[in-house]
């Protein structure tokens, strides 16, 4: 077998793995600028009232995460074992947001180390990343009780750590994960359906939406849609200059 049957085989196999018996055969598509839907700077924002907190003036990831890993701001702070800062490449090209820590994450102080974090490791090798090409990180910080929905004092109010974070990884291009983190990220209420398919831009920074890998776990019909999601996702990751 020469070296690029092997390759195939490979790519293949590892596609059959991770989204089921169907080979997804997608056209390639083009992407046309028209498309983007443009999200406006949002309200509570990288340089508003929230300028004067002290981890506004962190210059490295290190330094947020030092700043605010004490957070006591919400009532999650009671219950959390650890907060969950993110993981990943400081200077990463691309980011993950899902929704909030789960009983693994909120033990290990890493997001999407559980059964979901396995299957987005999967989903981000059969698109040729690795987690070190990418930062990962969450809308929330600390794990709401029994893995409930965020509340919208708990997003609102731990939404300026990840604006941060982002100004300072500059991302060109974020995945959001689930209804909840692009709902969030983009200051939008709407179902998953109507989020997916479409590339907003956020200040400036690409964002494509897809299912959240824990509900890809319970709901395995939906991998092609994902992947749909994330060779879109991928295509727009290469094109960046
Ligand atoms: N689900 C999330 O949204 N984030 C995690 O970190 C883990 C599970």
């Amino acid at each position: 077998m020469s070296s690029l049957e092997k390759k195939l085989r490979d790519a293949l196999q590892l596609q059959k793995e991770i989204f089921g018996d169907d080979l997804f055969v997608l056209k390639e598509e083009k992407i046309f600028e028209s498309e983007i839907k443009t999200t406006e700077k949002i309200g509570k924002n990288l340089n508003d009232s929230l300028f004067d907190e002290p981890f506004q003036k962190a210059e490295s990831l290190e330094e947020l995460d030092s700043l605010i890993n004490t957070c006591t701001k919400c009532e999650l702070s009671r219950t959390r074992t650890k907060f969950v800062f993110g993981i990943g490449n400081p200077h990463a090209r691309a980011m993950l947001i899902g929704e909030a820590p789960g009983a693994d994450e909120d033990k290990q102080g890493e997001p999407f180390v559980g059964k979901a974090g396995k299957l987005l490791n999967d989903i981000l090798k059969a698109i040729d990343l690795t987690r070190d090409d990418v930062f990962i990180a969450n809308i929330l910080k600390c794990r709401p009780p029994g893995n409930r929905d965020p509340l919208p004092s708990e997003m609102e109010t731990c939404m300026p750590y990840l604006y941060k974070q982002i100004e300072l990884i500059n991302p060109k291009i974020i995945l959001c994960l689930g209804r909840i983190a692009a709902n969030g990220l983009l200051n939008k209420k709407l179902s998953l359906s109507a989020l997916r398919g479409n590339i907003y831009e956020f200040n400036g920074i690409k964002v494509v939406v897809t299912y959240h890998p824990a509900a890809l776990l319970r709901n395995p019909g939906w991998k092609k849609g994902c992947w749909e999601d994330v060779k879109k996702f991928k295509k727009l990751y290469d094109e960046l200059n």
